[in-house]
C-alpha cells in the first residue's frame, strides 16, 4: 500500500506523503490503540495523533528521502545481497571509530548488514551486556559518541551497508531516569513499571510466571527499599519491566524508537518482545495484547519512518514465532523479520543426533510465513542455545522428550566423553533438568577438542561441520547472520570466568574478542581458520551472484528416505534453481540419482555443483555425499 502511494504521488513532497501514510494507517492505529487501552482514551489517542507529525519533523531529510526510495524498491530485506554479521563493538575493534576503520573487513567478506550489540548507556556493574538500558538514545562513552555513530552510519550508507541496533522494548535498567524517579517516590513514574507495595499481587503472578534466569535471578519481582515496593523484574533484578498498560509508556517508548531510527538505523531489533504484556494467571508471554502493542509500534513507525523495519527477537515455541509477522487483521503488520530460532535449535539437534528426522518434521509443521516477511537465519548468536524443540514431534519419533533434551545437554556440555563438543551449561535447573547451551560455533562443533588432541580427521570434520551449517543458513531463505569470529573458527573465550559481573553468565564464553592476529596470518597458512574463512567468503559470493537465494518464499523441502540427509530446493521459474544437499552423519551417505533426475538436476547422468564449480558424474547411479559435506547443485 505504502509503495503504491509513494509511486503514484511522485510530485507530492515528503510532507504530503507523510500525511497520506498517516491517513492510510489511521484506522488500524486507532483500532489497535483502543483495543489495548480501552474506549475512554480519547485524550491519549489525540496526543498520539499530535505526536506523529512532530516525530516526523525531527527525521532528517536524507532519511525521509531514503524512506521513499526504499518504498519504491519494495522488500529490500529479502534480497540475496543481504548478508549479516553480529558483534560487540568493544570485542570487535574497541569502539565505534575502530569499527568504522574495519568496514573494509566486512566488505571483503561480503557482509553488508551489521548487528551491533547494545551501545547505549548502561549501569557500570552488571548490565546484561548492555541489555539494561539507562538511556535509549545516549551512546555509552566507551563506545564513542553520537557523532561517531553518525559518521559510521553515513559511511555505511555510502557503502550500501545496513545497520541493526537493539531496542530493549520490554525493560529499562534500574538506573534509567524513569526508574530513578520511581525510586524517589514519584508515583507517576512508578506507574511506568509494575510496582506493588504488598506481596499479594507478585505472589499471585509468580504462580504462573516461569523464570528466565533461574540461577542468577530467581523469581520475577525485586524489592526496592527506597520506594518500599516490589517491582516486576522478569529478566535480571536490575531490569525493570515496563508497564505497557499505561499509554504514557507507549508514547515515551515510541519517541525513543523513532529517535533510534533517526540515527540512521535500518533494522530495529525488538528485544524480548514476547514479554511485553503481563496478565495474572498466564505465563505472560506471547499474549494477544503484546502482539497489538508491537503492531501499534509498527504502524506508527511506518507512518514516520517507513524505511526502517523491525526484527522480532522472539525465542519462543516454533508455532509462536511465526505470529510475530502478524496474524488476522495485523497479518504482515508486526515485524518484517524474525529470528529463525527453530531452525537454529533443529540444526544443533541434527548435529548431535546425526539425523534430520526432527528437522523435517518440524519444518513441515510450521505454517508458512507471510510473503513480505523474512527470517534471520543463524546458527548461534550472543545468547545461549535454547532447545526450542516441539515435544510432541520428539515423541512422534519415538523418543522421550525429557530424555532427549538431557541427551542434547550432555552432548554439548561436556558430559559425554565421546562427544566432540565443548560447550557449557547455561541456567541449568537440576530439579526440572531444563537447561540451555553456550559455546562458540567452532567449540560446539568440535574444533576446540580436535585442536587440543591434534586429531587431523576430527579437525577436518569440525571444519566441514562449521561450513555445512553456515552453508545451510546462507541458502535457506532470509538474512544469514554470522556471529563475528565464527567466520574464522574462533573458539570459546573463558576469560569471563575471571570477571565480576560476567562470571555467573556463561553466555560470555561465546562472545569472544575478534582475533586480528589470526586474521593477519590467514594469507600465509593453510590453517583450519583459513579454510573456514575462505569457504564462507566463497559461499557468500555465490549467494550474492544468484538471485534465486533472495527470499521469494521459494523454499521446498524434499524427502530422500535417508535419515542423515537434508535436501531442500530454492526454486525459480526464471532463475536457475538450486538444490542444497547435506549429510549430517560421519559416514558417507548416498542419494539415488533418480531423485536428482526427477527434480531436474541431472543432465546425461551429470550434475553441476556450484561450490566446487564442477560438473560431476554419478557413481553407479548414486551421488555420494561425504560426512558433513555441503553441496549446492544448480539446475
Ligand atoms: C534478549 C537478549 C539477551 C538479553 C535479554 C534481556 O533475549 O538477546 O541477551 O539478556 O533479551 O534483555
Amino acid at each position: 500500500m505504502h509503495k503504491l502511494i509513494s509511486s503514484r504521488k511522485k510530485k507530492k513532497d515528503l510532507n504530503d506523503l507523510f500525511e497520506l501514510r498517516l491517513a492510510t494507517n489511521l484506522t488500524l492505529i486507532k483500532n489497535l490503540f483502543f483495543s489495548i487501552y480501552g474506549k475512554n482514551r480519547n485524550t491519549e489517542f489525540a496526543a498520539l495523533l499530535q505526536k506523529l507529525p512532530k516525530l516526523f519533523d525531527k527525521r532528517p531529510e536524507y532519511l525521509k528521502k531514503q524512506d521513499i526510495h526504499r518504498l519504491g524498491i519494495g522488500n529490500w530485506y529479502q534480497s540475496e545481497q543481504m548478508m549479516g554479521m553480529q558483534l560487540y563493538v568493544d570485542h570487535f575493534n574497541k569502539d565505534l571509530k575502530g569499527l568504522q576503520d574495519k568496514l573494509g573487513y566486512f566488505e571483503d567478506l561480503g557482509i553488508n548488514f551489521l548487528h551491533l550489540m547494545p551501545i547505549t548507556e548502561r549501569p557500570k556493574g552488571e548490565n546484561d551486556g548492555g541489555y539494561a538500558v539507562n538511556n535509549y538514545t545516549a551512546i555509552a562513552k566507551k563506545y564513542g559518541s553520537k557523532k561517531d555513530l553518525a559518521s559510521l552510519t553515513q559511511q555505511m550508507r555510502a557503502k550500501k551497508m545496513y545497520l541493526m541496533l537493539d531496542f530493549v522494548v520490554n525493560h529499562t535498567s534500574d538506573e534509567h531516569a524513569w526508574a530513578k524517579k520511581a525510586k524517589s517516590g514519584n508515583t507517576r513514574y512508578q506507574d511506568y513499571y509494575y510496582t506493588y507495595a504488598e506481596r499479594d499481587v507478585p505472589d499471585a503472578f509468580e504462580k504462573n510466571l516461569p523464570e528466565v534466569f533461574p540461577e542468577t535471578s530467581p523469581g520475577n519481582f525485586t524489592y526496592i527499599p527506597e520506594m518500599e515496593k516490589w517491582v516486576m523484574t522478569v529478566f535480571n533484578t536490575y531490569q525493570w519491566d515496563l508497564n505497557y498498560t499505561n499509554p504514557e509508556v507507549f508514547m515515551a517508548m515510541l519517541a525513543n524508537l523513532v529517535e533510534l531510527s533517526n540515527m540512521g538505523v535500518d533494522v530495529v531489533r525488538f528485544d524480548a518482545l514476547a514479554f511485553l504484556w503481563k496478565k495474572m494467571g498466564t505465563v505472560s508471554q506471547n499474549l494477544p495484547e503484546a502482539h497489538a502493542i508491537i503492531a501499534l509500534f509498527r504502524m506508527c513507525l511506518q507512518v514516520v519512518a517507513p524505511g526502517t523495519i523491525l526484527l522480532a527477537e522472539a525465542i519462543v515455541a516454533p508455532k509462536e514465532i511465526i505470529n510475530y509477522f502478524g496474524t488476522g487483521p495485523t497479518k504482515g503488520n508486526e515485524c518484517e523479520v524474525a529470528y529463525n530460532a527453530s531452525l537454529m535449535a533443529l540444526l544443533w539437534n541434527s548435529i548431535a543426533t546425526k539425523k534430520t528426522a526432527l528437522l523435517y518434521k518440524s519444518l513441515i509443521d510450521i505454517p508458512n510465513k507471510p510473503h513480505d516477511a523474512t527470517w534471520i537465519n543463524y546458527i548461534r548468536c550472543h545468547d545461549d542455545i535454547g532447545l526450542g524443540l516441539d515435544d510432541r514431534l520428539i515423541q512422534e519419533l519415538g523418543w522421550n522428550p525429557k530424555g532427549h533434551r538431557k541427551f542434547l545437554l550432555d552432548y554439548y556440555c561436556q558430559r559425554l566423553d565421546w562427544s566432540p563438543a565443548k560447550g557449557m551449561l547455561f541456567m541449568h535447573n537440576p530439579k526440572t533438568g531444563d537447561g540451555r547451551i553456550t559455546g562458540s560455533a567452532a567449540s560446539l562443533l568440535g574444533l576446540e577438542k580436535a585442536l587440543l588432541t591434534k586429531n587431523k580427521t576430527e579437525i577436518d570434520q569440525s571444519v566441514a561441520k562449521i561450513i555445512m551449517l553456515h552453508g545451510i543458513i546462507l541458502a535457506f531463505g532470509g538474512i544469514p547472520l554470522i556471529y563475528a569470529g565464527d567466520e574464522i573458527g574462533t573458539l570459546n573465550d573463558y576469560s569471563f570466568l575471571n570477571e565480576d559481573g560476567k562470571k555467573e553468565d556463561s553466555r560470555w564464553v561465546n562472545r569472544p574478542k575478534q582475533d586480528w592476529d589470526v586474521i593477519k596470518t590467514l594469507k600465509k597458512k593453510k590453517s583450519p581458520q583459513q579454510r573456514i574463512r575462505d569457504t564462507l567468503k566463497m559461499l557468500i559470493a555465490i549467494r550474492k551472484k544468484n538471485p534465486v537465494f533472495a527470499d521469494h518464499s521459494n523454499f521446498t523441502l524434499h524427502h530422500t528416505g535417508n535419515q542423515h540427509i537434508l535436501l531442500f530446493e530454492r526454486t525459480s521459474k526464471s532463475k536457475k534453481s538450486v538444490l542444497v544437499l547435506c549429510n549430517f552423519d560421519d559416514n558417507p551417505q548416498v542419494l539415488d540419482g533418480s531423485l536428482l533426475s526427477k527434480l531436474g538436476y541431472l543432465k546425461n547422468q551429470e550434475f553441476h555443483e556450484m561450490i566446487t564449480a564442477t560438473t560431476n558424474k554419478l557413481n553407479s547411479g548414486f551421488l555420494e555425499v561425504k560426512p558433513y559435506q555441503l553441496l549446492w547443485l544448480q539446475k
